[in-house]
């Protein structure tokens, strides 16, 4: 496996595979692998003949007052777990790499980002589309893996492909948790021992919510409603949203007559998680 940093490298390496009829996967992260990684560089190492990483904690996604600074970092790590998942070039490059002076291109999108994490992080998508634009076109990979933990994300990615014509299949993969039900994530780390058992409010909410759905409720209102009273009774939990939108235009909708999301953010002490159920995935 080798560590690049340049975009010329990227390119280099990926038309020589291309040159050998190699088909390539793509997963765009931003680094502080864990499990939910490894399970889409699985994914990608099985669907490809080679899989790309990208490792980059994109600081145009991050709004001023957001934990850009703080986010954690471990390219070692990271280069252990990529390889040891079948990764075959790790793209781990500096920002002035990825956005050079004078840079003032965007991919932004309407609709899909008004509500949830949209409402709550305003130049967050902005930068997302950007960044995973720029790395589609660096790579040009057949395939391109996101996790499903961050459903609005892989919503957006998808009808950005679809709205921009771009040639590639976006693979959504299953939410990885740990054994007591928390969804991975590199934000888990900020935790503290007492604030990680209060984080399992988000995934026994999730629970409570699909299963009153299993049972057949359709009534967005109450499933909201108990997943709220439960996430309340926790003193160290403060609700950003719980909401169920339609899952193609991730607006709100107030019937389950349609495939949608239950999605929550919720803040453990100053430390914001999210958490989902696509209600297909529990109705089947
Ligand atoms: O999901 C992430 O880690 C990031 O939003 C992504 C897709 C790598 C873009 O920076």
């Amino acid at each position: 496996m080798k560590i690049v940093t340049t975009i010329e490298e990227v390119r280099t390496q990926v038309k020589q595979w291309r040159a050998e009829g190699l088909t390539v996967g793509l997963v765009p992260t931003m680094g502080y692998l864990h499990e939910g990684h490894a399970s889409l560089i699985d994914a990608c190492h099985r669907d490809n003949d080679r899989t790309v990483v990208s490792d980059f904690v994109n600081p145009m996604q991050f709004g001023p007052t957001e934990d850009l600074e703080s986010y954690p970092r471990d390219i070692d790590h990271d280069a252990a777990l990529a390889e040891a998942h079948g990764c075959d070039l790790i793209f781990h490059p500096e920002p002035a790499e990825m956005y050079h002076q004078g840079f003032s291109s965007f991919v932004d999108m309407t609709v899909l980002t008004e509500e949830l994490c949209g409402l709550s992080r305003p130049v967050h998508f902005r930068g997302v589309c950007t960044v995973v634009s720029k790395l589609f076109h660096i790579v040009s990979p057949d395939r391109a893996y996101f996790g499903k933990k961050d459903a609005q994300q892989l919503a957006v990615i998808r009808h950005m492909v679809d709205d921009l014509n771009m040639d590639i299949e976006i693979v959504g993969c299953p939410i990885i948790r740990e054994a007591d039900g928390l969804a991975k994530s590199s934000r888990n780390t900020y935790l503290s021992p007492d604030e990680r058992k209060a984080a399992l409010v988000l995934s026994q909410a999730i629970r409570l919510g699909s299963g009153m759905v299993r049972d057949g409720e359709t009534d967005g209102a109450a499933i909201i409603e108990a997943m709220k009273q439960h996430i309340h009774a926790e003193p160290l939990a403060r609700i950003d949203y719980v909401k169920i939108v339609d899952l193609a235009t991730m607006q709100q909708i107030p019937v389950l007559d349609r495939p949608a999301l239950c999605a929550i953010a919720v803040y453990i002490g100053s430390t914001r998680l999210i958490d989902n159920f696509f209600t297909e995935d529990v109705t089947g």
